[in-house]
């Protein structure tokens, strides 16, 4: 049996991993523009494993899969065995029997690395308390799209240190670009994470500051996130008053560079960690940044399942 690769964290694949996948990324959203078909996994399976809610996640993997002729399961862990405490190592053993490719969005990092390693198929990761890489896959590409390389640039991060931040690290360090952190007293950034600890390389990459206009000063994308991620609900009150002063609103866009982009992964709450003036304003590219979802997801099912293409 062949090792099959997996995209559990960003650290997966190299920079010229990513670089064919930006540019394959770029095909084949072009051709969806052009209603061009673009089906090279016909007969493909994609099983879809969610422990937590999603929309963004769902309908970009399952019309992905769709759309490169594939098909795709959705599976909810409080309806299948798994909500019953099936053991997360029978379930690879057997999800990877029937089918080619899977998608998990669940709690803890470990349990998709424990999936992956009894799994004869690959495996992505689709939202972990710990890391988000098809949403750090789909703003780089964004970027990019509106901006060029993003190596050399600087990315601020606003708010709580989550697996949104610590994916967004890193990709700085495998591409070459700063990260900004302001967030408050509390809920910086850890650099000795449980587990997966901030590795020299993407240290090397990041300045935290205790003010969000410093933070901002000059950067080429200003992103943020929810104050509460899901899991964490029960500290949703003393987070709401511990971020105040945390807002991404019009003043810290106007600190950031003229051409400043404003990205948000979604679901935002307007008057929390962003102003509506924001993220409904004209440097605001979010509906850019979900729509992206689709494209470099199609790029990566391909690239994992296919390998790169000429
Ligand atoms: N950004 C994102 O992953 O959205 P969903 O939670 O809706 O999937
Ligand atoms: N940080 C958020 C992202 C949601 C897409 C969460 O984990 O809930």
């Amino acid at each position: 049996m062949t090792q099959a690769r997996h995209y559990l964290q960003f650290t997966d694949f190299d920079r010229d991993d990513y670089a064919y996948l930006f540019a394959r990324t770029a095909l084949i959203k072009r051709k969806f523009k052009n209603y061009e078909l673009h089906q090279p996994l016909v007969d493909r399976t994609l099983a879809m494993i969610f422990e937590k809610h999603s929309t963004r996640t769902r309908l970009s993997f399952e019309a992905g899969m769709h759309q490169l002729g594939g098909a795709a399961i959705y599976i909810n862990t409080r309806d299948s065995q798994l909500g019953r405490g099936e053991p997360i190592e029978d379930a690879a053993q057997v999800f990877s029997r029937m089918v080619d490719l899977v998608m998990i969005r669940t709690y803890g990092q470990d349990i998709v690395e424990r999936f992956a390693a009894h799994s004869r198929v690959p495996v992505i990761n689709g939202l972990t308390n710990e890391f988000h890489p098809c949403q750090v896959l789909a703003d780089v590409f964004t970027f990019i799209e509106h901006r060029g390389d993003i190596a050399g640039r600087t990315v601020a991060w606003i708010g709580d240190a989550n697996n949104m931040f610590y994916t967004w690290l890193q990709a700085a360090a495998i591409l070459g670009f700063r990260v900004h952190f302001a967030g408050p007293p509390g809920y910086g950034v850890a650099m000795q994470r449980d587990g997966y600890p901030v590795s020299a390389a993407e240290a090397a990459q990041l300045r935290s500051f205790d003010d969000p206009r410093q933070a901002c000063a000059g950067v080429d994308l200003v992103t943020t996130d929810v104050w509460t991620s899901m899991g964490y609900e029960a500290e949703n009150a003393a987070r709401l008053q511990a971020f105040q002063g945390f807002m991404v609103d019009g003043a810290l866009m106007d600190a950031a560079a003229p051409d400043a982009l404003f990205m948000h992964c979604l679901p935002a709450h307007r008057g929390e960690e962003v102003a509506a003036e924001v993220i409904d304003g004209p440097r605001s590219v979010v509906w850019d940044e979900a729509e992206n979802r689709l494209h470099v997801q199609k790029a990566l099912m391909e690239f994992l399942l296919l390998g790169r293409l000429a």
